[in-house]
């Protein structure tokens, strides 16, 4: 084409470097520079730093005791059993591998919950747990008329904000974190539900609170399921980390089936990226408790007309991964005990970072190290600490202090409390 039109171009009129003069002009000189992510910036930045003791708490990825990523031997296990089934790679349907949506549900909601006996619950696959809560951010923001304003928890997980924006949502926040304890606003967060609009979204994190590790107690939550309730609100769980919190994946997912079991019908989205270490394999569920069986088939059909567009139908290998844990007995029982492990060590390493900073002489109060729960600690550390910590002892982490205790192990525990008291001496 654009050897044609040089051709009929009289010489003279041609320019010295036709090449750049017949180039298309820019479609994108409006598009602006992003800010990196956050999250990314701290691993790209500690990838650059040589100092032989840095350490990266900045990603929320388990490690073992010796630092390095960790393949559950369960996993592996379902893994080779698959290998040997010699399994095709047909496509999924448009809601997944059925048989792990409903082993998924059941792990969520406890295998004998009402929802499954009066058929009033629906689940898809979704493209682990960031797709689940972009599944559900589209179906409120199609089907719930009442309100679009979703109130998350001031602060939360860094990507419910885009994902909820770019839904179409209105974002709104309510009180949850209390710098002056490091714990929970328990009076802060219950006003601000107690004043939120009727039918009003409530965003909660099942257990296990990123960033913060801070969860409310059940005698909490059963307050908060209560004005909930009395406000009509609209429940939207989280839970990214069940079985990773506490080690045990009923009491996980207490809150949730307390709410379902008080009248809530709630939607639910769930991640196997830590609990089963699946994190790129991407397997997740979104479910939504229903009103009857009528209601949850209508809804499951929209759900699907929803996920159609948006990539067709899930990846497969991860979900039999998944499911193949979830439906074997023995696998199962093996994978509870290495997810205890994991939390565990977590649960371990929180301790002994407290011992270490009492063995440092630090005079602070760091009770809320163990009091927070999950990967992730909020230290407390201000952003001018952060930036000594980083700078002095090469210990990278967010800029709200917030640490993956999964990153930390029995050989840098020590060096980690030190600069943590140098920093806040
Ligand atoms: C609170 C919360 N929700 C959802 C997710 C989803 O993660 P993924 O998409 O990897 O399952 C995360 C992961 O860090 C999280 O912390």
């Amino acid at each position: 084409m654009a050897l044609l039109r040089r051709a009929s171009i009289p010489a003279i009129l041609l320019p010295r470097h036709p090449s750049i003069a017949l180039r298309a002009s820019s479609w994108w000189s409006n598009v602006e520079l992003g800010p990196p992510d956050p999250i990314l910036g701290v691993t790209e930045a500690f990838k650059r730093d040589e100092h032989p003791k840095k350490m990266n708490l900045g990603v929320g990825a388990y490690r073992d005791d010796a630092g390095r990523p960790y393949v559950l031997p369960s996993v592996k296990k379902a893994e080779a059993a698959m290998m040997a089934k010699n399994l095709d790679k047909e496509y999924l349907g448009i809601a997944g591998l059925a048989e792990f949506a409903r082993a998924s549900a059941q792990l969520a909601f406890g295998a004998d919950s009402s929802v499954f006996r009066d058929g009033r619950s629906t689940t898809v696959q979704s493209i682990s747990g960031t797709g689940a809560l972009r599944i559900g951010a589209a179906f409120l923001a199609r089907f719930h008329k009442a309100s679009n304003a979703v109130y998350l928890p001031k602060p939360s997980w860094g990507n419910h904000t885009p994902i909820m924006r770019d839904a179409g949502l209105n974002l709104q926040a309510y009180r949850y974190y209390d710098p002056s304890t490091c714990g929970f606003d328990c009076a802060g967060a219950l006003e601000d539900i107690a004043k939120m609009p009727e039918k009003s979204i409530l965003l909660l994190h099942a257990c296990a609170h990123n960033p913060t590790g801070v969860d409310p107690r059940p005698e909490q939550w059963k307050e908060i399921c209560q004005i909930a309730k009395k406000r009509q609100l609209f429940v939207f769980f989280d839970m990214a980390y069940q079985g990773f919190a506490s080690g045990d994946s009923d009491r996980d997912a207490w809150a949730v089936r307390h709410f379902v079991e008080n009248g809530h019908n709630v939607a639910l989205c769930q991640s196997y990226a830590k609990n089963m270490g699946l994190y790129g394999e991407r397997v997740g569920a979104f479910s939504m408790v229903c009103a009857d069986p009528d209601e949850t088939k209508r809804v499951e059909s929209q759900l699907k007309i929803l996920i159609r567009p948006m990539y067709s139908n899930p990846p497969v290998h991860g979900a039999r991964i998944a499911s193949m844990i979830l439906t074997t007995p023995e696998l199962r029982q093996q994978w509870l005990v290495e997810l205890k492990g994991m939390a565990d060590r977590i649960i371990g390493m929180r301790e002994e970072l407290v011992q270490n900073l009492q063995k440092e002489g630090s005079s602070r109060n760091w009770k809320h190290i163990t009091e927070q729960i999950g990967m992730f600690c909020f230290t407390g550390l201000k952003p001018d600490q952060v930036g000594r910590i980083i700078k002095d002892f090469s210990i990278y982490m967010t800029s709200d202090g917030r640490i993956s205790v999964a990153g930390v192990s029995s050989n840098n525990v020590a060096y980690l409390a030190h600069g943590i008291h140098e920093v806040t001496k």
